[in-house]
């Protein structure tokens, strides 16, 4: 009998997690003014809104901290760090940074964007709000049903696209940026078939192409997993090979390097190089620290080590795709193929008697906390604005190493109540909204009662 695949990972140390009764929830909900942003972290039971920063570190990540020399300069966290970031990516310039959006601004700051275009297989948020604060408009190139084709590597470029936006735009295309996986849509991995055409396009018309590879090990182990003549390739290989196929690379380390602060870039162009270097000391710090401490350096070295083992991946995706088919049994549609990092259901689809300015996917977050302290997040006309084309997505995105399958059957059993009172779940309507970035503090009202949950 297959044998199930368990957390490679026992629990040494834990927080408790209190829990909260549904009278107390509506009242903590409606004080939030129904965004999810601003509930507390002790209000919720089973908190699913990211998977950035909220990770468990290892033992060996807490005991690397321990060693963490603190000197301004040179100091040997920092020299572990350079190390393995760069036999790791093969880039002979890296540098740390406090987290991805840092990274991404510094670089779009020395890339000269007034006026250019930015192409890519899907702008995360904080990369298009970098890009188009440097002067620069993000363009997305992902084939337009990516979320309706069920293909294996579903996240990639739309090659032809991409092709014809090289010359239309020409030399106003400053860079390309190739997101794995590609979070904006649905976390789905990119093929190295898809990488390798992509950046034989970008070098044919002369333009970098960058990585944003905030979840490089989990691109890599799908790539493993499911692509033609990769099967059983080492891990390290296939990861080497996606920044092999890049000029430069910005990472998260919040999210594959299992750290809860910290981020990493590198290019390989001596000159560019040297112009991030005056940006950093600038505005992160001098470049062996750049805004982290020599601690934090320690624990990403250590979690880009540990993140590329297979049974941590083989499990990662276990407990993703446990989640799909629990959400799934609940009769909630779930986008396929399933990312590692989160599971998106289509709200849209689910509670049909809404219309995208209905913000079914808000609602469908009111309702999971409301019926059990689940907290995720909604991606739809919230997050993207009235209008778009996009679907009502909720992410249920999972912490690395932090919950085990008996809290995921927890938020099977709450989808399952909220699915029998889906029809009746009311509308929400914004109430208050800031000029950008409106879904993280907007203010919201349902249109009518939640029913009971
Ligand atoms: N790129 C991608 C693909 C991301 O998913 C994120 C963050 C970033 C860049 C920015 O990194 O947060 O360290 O500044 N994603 C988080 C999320 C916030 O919830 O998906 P950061």
């Amino acid at each position: 009998m297959a044998r199930p695949i368990i957390e490679p990972f026992r629990i040494k140390m834990v927080e408790p997690i209190r829990m909260t009764t549904s009278a107390e929830r509506a009242r903590m909900l409606s004080a939030a003014r129904y965004n999810l942003f601003a509930v507390r972290a002790e209000d919720v039971i089973v908190d699913l809104l990211t998977d950035s920063g909220t990770g468990a570190m290892s033992a060996e990540q807490w005991a690397a901290m321990m060693r963490g020399d603190e000197s301004y300069a040179g100091a040997r966290s920092w020299f572990r760090f350079e190390e393995t970031a760069r036999s790791l990516t093969g880039m002979p310039f890296v540098f740390p940074a406090h987290q991805g959006r840092a990274a991404e601004r510094i670089l779009c700051s020395v890339m000269g964007l007034p006026g250019k275009v930015v192409l890519s297989n899907g702008l995360f948020d904080t990369t298009r709000a970098n890009v188009e604060a440097a002067g620069a408009r993000g363009i997305d190139l992902c084939a337009p049903d990516a979320l309706d084709a069920h293909r294996t590597f579903g996240g990639g470029f739309d090659v032809p696209a991409l092709s014809r936006a090289l010359s239309e735009h020409g030399s106003r295309v400053a860079f390309v940026v190739a997101t794995v996986t590609n979070n904006t849509v649905g976390g789905q991995a990119v093929s190295l078939e898809n990488l390798r055409a992509t950046a034989a396009a970008c070098r044919r018309a002369g333009v970098p192409i960058m990585l944003d590879a905030c979840r490089f090990a989990e691109n890599a182990w799908a790539v493993r997993r499911d692509e033609p003549g990769e099967r059983g390739r080492p891990l390290l290989s296939i990861a080497r090979e996606m920044f092999d196929l890049c000029d430069g690379f910005t990472m998260s380390a919040k999210k594959d390097a299992i750290v809860n602060i910290g981020g990493i870039f590198g290019v390989r162009d001596a000159g560019l190089a040297a112009r991030i270097r005056e940006e950093l000391v600038r505005t992160e710090g001098f470049p062996t620290y750049g805004g982290l401490a020599g601690r934090d350096l320690e624990a990403v070295a250590q979690g880009l080590h540990e993140v590329l083992d297979e049974s941590y991946l083989e499990y990662r995706f276990a407990a993703s795709a446990y989640l799909a088919r629990e959400l799934e049994a609940a009769g909630w549609p779930v986008i396929r193929p399933v990312a590692a990092h989160a599971v998106y259901v289509d709200a849209g689809a689910a509670l049909a008697h809404l219309a995208p300015d209905d913000l079914p996917g808000q609602t469908l977050v009111c309702a999971m906390y409301l019926a059990g302290g689940v907290r995720t997040c909604e991606i739809g006309n919230l997050m993207f604005g009235s209008g778009s084309e996009r679907k009502q997505l909720v992410r249920f995105a999972l912490p690395r190493r932090v919950y085990t399958q008996s809290h995921v059957d927890f938020v099977g059993a709450v989808a399952k109540d909220v699915a029998a009172v889906a029809r009746k779940l009311p509308a929400m309507k914004i109430v208050e909204e800031p000029a950008s970035l409106r879904h993280f503090t907007a203010a919201m009202a349902p249109a009518g009662p939640f029913p009971d949950l």
